[in-house]
């Protein structure tokens, strides 16, 4: 028997429902905020994730279903949304145009991660990138509308928050860094010894307990901000607080990919196991210009509709639409057209094969149908069809035009 590919899951009743739930409501709300929806290929050029996403990262690194294809093309299924995003809005001279550009995109990602409970190898992101607005009232109003996403879909977080500097202050606090982690290096993990060298940051937010424990006293990203993103980080801060968002500061929150610049959050849930992060973003302020456009702020986010989907609880489904079937085969004609005329407003399920009414009312109520409608002998005759409704046990005969 072929099976699917492990780390990979289908969708299917009862929990397609919740799927659409939630890409409907976070696509709803992000039209409310003046975000438009966009497409763009599963597969793309191996090279834009490696300058985008970061050769060091472990999505570049050890993640990507990278291959070359039949034109010789080193190609990837896209392991994230932004990096496609931004290279659309290059490609299609958005970022000459100037202005303010929000989109939003959900679909699968592939990342070939060691499968466990909240991580797959094929999952759904649904995303929202915003280009032009160099404001942090932009990370502000972006995280505000992930709120409005979960307060809709009543589900509870709590959100980590970060700044993770520009080039101005980068460059100084890598150093300061990277000469702390030189002192505690052989107590670091192999992991972290490589990092020092090609990416201190992800140090940081390394998993390893004895790893933590020696960075107990590393020096704070936070501590050594520029006075723009001082401020800037302030002003998100105290909007959080003033709008009572549920925040923690995340000093060594500094996500898996290596585009970000100032801040950069994550919500999280404690429902869900270890796999907590149900979205994460922030700004990326030099990705436009990094991959030959013109330079442009930029912030977005993603959150991961698996995850979503563990914690998001569906209100009990009543009984919905109209059950047809016949009790004599030359009826069948007309419960078709019943059928059709029904279904330019409401929900029909229609039996072909002729059965006994009792068999007729088990199917309708098996399906969930809130009425049940058969065409018998008698019926037939008369130009009427048998109703009853499975909620009141109500029944009745009328005539087939009047119905
Ligand atoms: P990310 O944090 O890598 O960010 O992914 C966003 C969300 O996708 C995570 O918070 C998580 O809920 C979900 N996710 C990630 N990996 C998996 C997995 N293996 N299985 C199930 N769910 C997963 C990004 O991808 C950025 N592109 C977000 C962004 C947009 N930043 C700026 N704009």
């Amino acid at each position: 028997m072929i099976q699917a590919l492990r780390g990979m899951k289908d969708i299917i009743p009862p929990d397609n429902e919740r799927f659409v739930h939630i890409i409907e409501t976070a696509s709803a709300v992000a039209r409310r905020y003046g975000y438009e929806y966009i497409e763009t290929p599963l597969l793309e050029e191996t090279a834009l994730f490696k300058r985008s996403v970061g050769e060091s990262s472990d999505i570049v690194g050890k993640e990507m279903y990278q291959f070359v294809d039949k034109g010789g093309h080193d190609v990837c299924l896209r392991p994230e949304g932004t990096a496609g995003v931004v290279r659309m809005f290059i490609q299609n001279k958005l970022d000459k145009k100037g202005g303010i550009h929000r989109f939003f995109y959900h679909g699968p990602m592939f990342r070939y991660e060691r499968p466990q409970k909240g991580r797959l190898r094929e999952f759904h992101q649904f995303g929202c990138e915003s280009f032009g607005e160099g404001s942090v009232y932009e990370d502000f109003t972006l995280i505000l509308m992930i709120k409005d996403i979960f307060d809709a879909l009543g589900i509870g977080y709590k959100i980590l928050v970060n700044s993770l500097g520009c080039p101005e202050c980068m460059p100084g606090y890598r150093e300061r860094l990277v000469a702390h982690l030189n002192d505690i290096k052989d107590g670091l993990c192999e992991d972290c010894q490589r990092r020092i060298a090609t990416n201190p940051i992800r140090v940081l937010d390394c998993k390893v307990d004895s790893c933590q424990v020696l960075l107990a006293n590393a020096p704070v990203l936070t501590d050594n901000l520029c006075e723009t993103c001082d401020a800037d980080f302030a002003t998100l801060t105290k909007l959080l607080e003033k709008h009572g968002l549920p925040f923690e500061l995340d000093p060594k929150l500094v996500r898996g990919l290596d585009y970000y610049t100032r801040t950069a959050f994550e919500f999280v849930s404690d429902e869900i196991g270890a796999q907590s992060a149900i979205a994460g973003g922030g700004r990326y302020n030099r990705l436009v210009e990094f991959l030959g456009g013109k330079p442009t702020p930029a912030v977005g986010f993603a959150l991961g509709v698996e995850r979503i989907m563990e914690l998001v609880k569906m209100p009990e489904k009543g009984r919905e639409g109209l059950y047809l079937g016949v009790m004599e085969p030359q009826a069948l004609e007309s419960v078709l057209a019943i059928a059709h005329r029904k279904r330019q407003s409401e929900k029909v399920y229609v039996e072909y094969n002729k059965k006994s009414l009792k068999a007729h009312l088990k199917a309708a109520d098996r399906v969930g149908a809130k009425l049940c409608a058969i065409v018998g002998e008698d019926e037939l005759k008369a130009g009427e069809i048998w109703v009853k409704d499975l909620e009141t046990k109500e029944e009745r005969r009328v005539a087939i035009d009047e119905f």
